[in-house]
């Protein structure tokens, strides 16, 4: 069975997500840079072994990405999952896990890549918003796409809601994301990502819907 090392920061309702998939792989640890992510408890509960590993501590990036390599590298995964990691990562990192380092992020990409992505659709006016799951590659939020969601922007939405309605989403695709992965259904030619076996949606999303 592959193994999968889980990086969060925050409260966790993708890693809680992830784990309610009950996906075909051993969950080694889940690692937090915040030592008060709420996230550490939603591993516990389910019997999970977590560790945190505050970057507060490290004089910088560098010495903190090399002590979070040792702790991942003690399980030697075969996919890093980042849910809601909220630490730009260094080069050195990104690379020592090219192919096995797998981001969401809540936009649909390459839109609104860095920080407060609802925000800033709402500024642009877009109609469709939504996530994305990508491999993680030196290029902030940058690497190739593996799934995307889209909701819609709703007149009277403000950050809260329609973060809310991409959140919805978040929890569907990353699950399936890894399970594709852990099934070995991915492959990536010329920055495109191909899922071996699964249908594209061939709809066209609307919105507002034409009359
Ligand atoms: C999610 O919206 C994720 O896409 C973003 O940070 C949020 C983390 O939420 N990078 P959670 O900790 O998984 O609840």
């Amino acid at each position: 069975m592959k193994s999968i090392v889980i990086l969060i920061s925050g409260r966790g309702s993708n890693l809680a997500a992830i784990l309610d998939a009950k996906l075909p792989a051993n969950i080694s640890t889940v690692i937090s840079n915040n030592p008060s992510a709420g996230g550490l408890a939603v591993a516990q509960h389910q019997g999970i072994p977590t560790l945190a590993i505050d970057h507060n501590t490290f004089p910088g990036r560098e010495q903190f990405d090399q002590a979070l390599i040792a702790a991942i590298d003690l399980h030697s995964p075969d996919l890093i999952v980042l849910a809601g990691f909220m630490r730009i990562l260094s080069d050195k990192f990104v690379n020592h896990y090219r192919g096995r380092l797998i981001n969401i992020h809540p936009s649909l990409l390459p839109a609104f890549a860095g920080l407060n992505t609802h925000e800033r659709a709402l500024n642009a006016g877009v109609k469709i918003h939504g996530c994305s799951v990508h491999f993680v590659t030196s290029t902030l939020d940058g690497g190739p796409i593996i799934v995307q969601a889209a909701v819609p922007v709703l007149p009277d939405d403000d950050e809260k809601t329609l973060a809310a309605r991409v959140l919805v989403q978040e929890h569907n695709i990353y699950a399936d994301a890894i399970r594709w992965f852990l099934e070995d259904k991915l492959s990536v030619v010329n920055n495109r990502v191909h899922v071996r076996g699964v249908d594209s949606g061939a709809g066209t999303l609307l919105n507002p819907l034409a009359s």
